[in-house]
């Protein structure tokens, strides 16, 4: 009997679920080992954030991350995936100077890297057309209002947006109604109060995926090594730990170094012999 093919989550399932009151379960994987064992584990929905800047490449933002590097990841993600949406987030300035120098970004992620759909960033009215416009193209787009970190060197930080002000929580209402109405099938919430995540979802048709927005978002998203334990360093409040990674890693190789540094790896089990007649002519044909 051929192997029962696990069905593959589609933009259509995701609405489903919206309307079902269902949460969806959404983390960045950025590797083929990662993406696998979140797909065993029954996630719905793997990002391959550019937040592989900050947790994989070391730098401070995400600002430097290429559109190779983004293709690189999201086709060792996709290889490994038999079930969840694979979303590939496109890189700052991959969709800044034109349309259509978006379409064909966005494009290279179905076409060559195998994604189910792109990530964008903001919603001012030149990212609407651009988004618009992918949508035209068949490129399913996520959206993402509220904190959005390429937006880092105008913000100057990370800090929550939408809390001071009635104001500036209208605005991003108004952004994520936006995204949905130029046809995003899904849009992130970050860093935002709970209570706007809540009137957020609340008001649009589309899925909203939190992160650090409160319990009421459709879904949430969270960063792999982040979730895992294995970020150094202070995290944001949104995040809950679930695995202590780093320590698992540190002992394991402190371990190994020991066994090193003693001899006792690598030991018979984990070495090869010769087969018997090769060892023998060995011995026999060696010079003395
Ligand atoms: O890059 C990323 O991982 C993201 C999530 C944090 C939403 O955009």
């Amino acid at each position: 009997m051929p192997e029962k093919q696990p069905e593959t989550v589609t933009l259509p399932n995701l609405r489903a679920m919206k309307v079902r009151g269902e949460k969806i379960a959404v983390l960045t994987a950025y590797d083929h080992p990662s993406a696998s064992v979140l797909d065993e584990a029954g996630i719905d929905v793997i990002l391959v954030g550019d937040s592989l800047g900050m947790v994989v490449q070391g730098y401070s933002s995400t600002i430097p991350v290429t559109m190779d590097e983004m293709l690189i990841h999201t086709r060792s993600v996709t290889g490994a995936v038999r079930r969840a949406l694979v979303v590939a987030d496109m890189p700052y300035m991959s969709f800044h100077l034109s349309v259509e120098e978006t379409i064909r970004n966005a494009a290279r992620f179905l076409k060559e890297a195998g994604a189910g759909a792109v990530k964008i960033e903001g919603a001012s009215a030149g990212r609407l057309k651009k988004i618009e416009a992918c949508v035209e193209a068949e490129i399913p787009v996520m959206g993402h209002v509220g904190l959005t970190p390429q937006s880092i060197r105008k913000w100057g930080s990370y800090a929550v947006r939408g809390r001071d002000g009635a104001a500036e929580a209208e605005a991003i209402l108004a952004d994520a109604r936006a995204v949905e109405s130029a046809g995003a099938f899904a849009v992130v919430l970050e860093s935002i109060p709970m209570e706007l995540g809540a009137i957020i979802t609340e008001s649009l048709t589309i899925p909203t995926i939190g992160i650090g927005a409160g319990a009421a978002c459709d879904g949430q998203v969270l960063v792999f090594h982040d979730v895992m334990g294995y970020t150094q360093g202070r995290l944001p409040k949104f995040v809950k730990t679930y695995a202590d990674l780093r320590s698992v890693v540190r002992e394991a190789a402190g371990r190994y170094i020991e066994d090193v540094r003693t001899g006792a790896f690598p030991d018979e089990a984990h070495s090869y012999r010769l087969k018997p007649e090769a060892a023998e002519k060995l011995r026999k044909g060696r010079p003395r």
